[in-house]
């Protein structure tokens, strides 16, 4: 499963990208109105930090379909061949995938709280459907389990497009999707730390430095001794 950072703070992703295993980052136009910034400076910025080969998944606005072709082909042309752009799973969406996915432009189909529309945006060509595991949550869906769907779903049907799994509360949510296997899960920044949060884990190693260095002194390790 791939793990992503869904989210447009630079100084955060930057931390994140260089102490855990990312594939790459995720963005919305929320995501990235929050950064206060220009959309393109700061995509640009992140694709710096991740390097040209790293996943960068980024949104079109228009409401018609040519147009959402016409915005995709800028958004990978300014921000490389490594940027999946990401198509809200409506009717216009699916025209547009579709002639994407003609054109070999990479797309994550967005905005998914069905298995019915990420089925129908796979047929389509897409390369990931992104189910929104906490919004379907708060509509009183599972979206655990709706993501573990799709994911069947794709595999009974052997089409080409993965799970990217979005909207996360909780480190749970990601396990478990981990476990199940699917092509990936997007994670904000709060969230991606409580991934490895654990006191237990920071008093072990704590204990095992305390126990050493009343051995062999103060700030030793097996570089001293
Ligand atoms: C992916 O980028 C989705 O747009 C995002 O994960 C939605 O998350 P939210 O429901 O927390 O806004």
């Amino acid at each position: 499963m791939k793990l992503l950072i869904d989210d447009a703070d630079t100084t955060k992703i930057r931390r994140l990208w260089e102490y855990y295993p990312c594939d790459g980052v995720t963005t919305n136009p929320s995501i990235l109105a929050k950064s206060g910034r220009k959309p393109y400076e700061v995509l640009l910025e992140i694709r710096s930090i991740i390097g040209a080969k790293a996943d960068l998944h980024v949104q079109v606005l228009s409401r018609k379909s040519d147009d959402m072709v016409a915005e995709a082909h800028r958004i990978v042309e300014t921000l490389g061949e490594a940027t999946i752009v990401k198509i809200p799973a409506t009717e216009e969406g699916l025209r547009a995938i579709r002639q994407l996915n003609a054109q070999g432009i990479s797309v994550t189909a967005t905005a998914i709280y069905t298995p019915m529309q990420a089925f129908l945006a796979g047929k389509a060509g897409a390369d990931y459907a992104a189910p929104y595991v906490n919004r379907i949550d708060n509509l009183s869906g599972d979206g655990i389990q709706t993501a573990k769907e799709i994911h069947d779903m794709f595999q009974a049907n052997g089409m080409k497009t993965q799970v990217l799994a979005a909207s996360f509360k909780n480190a749970r949510q990601v396990l478990e999707l981990a476990r199940h296997g699917i092509g990936g899960a997007t994670v904000g920044t709060a969230v991606f730390e409580a991934l490895l949060d654990n006191a237990c884990v920071d008093h072990a190693v704590e204990a095992f430095m305390t126990d050493f260095e009343a051995c062999h002194g103060t700030g030793k390790t097996m570089l001293d001794i």
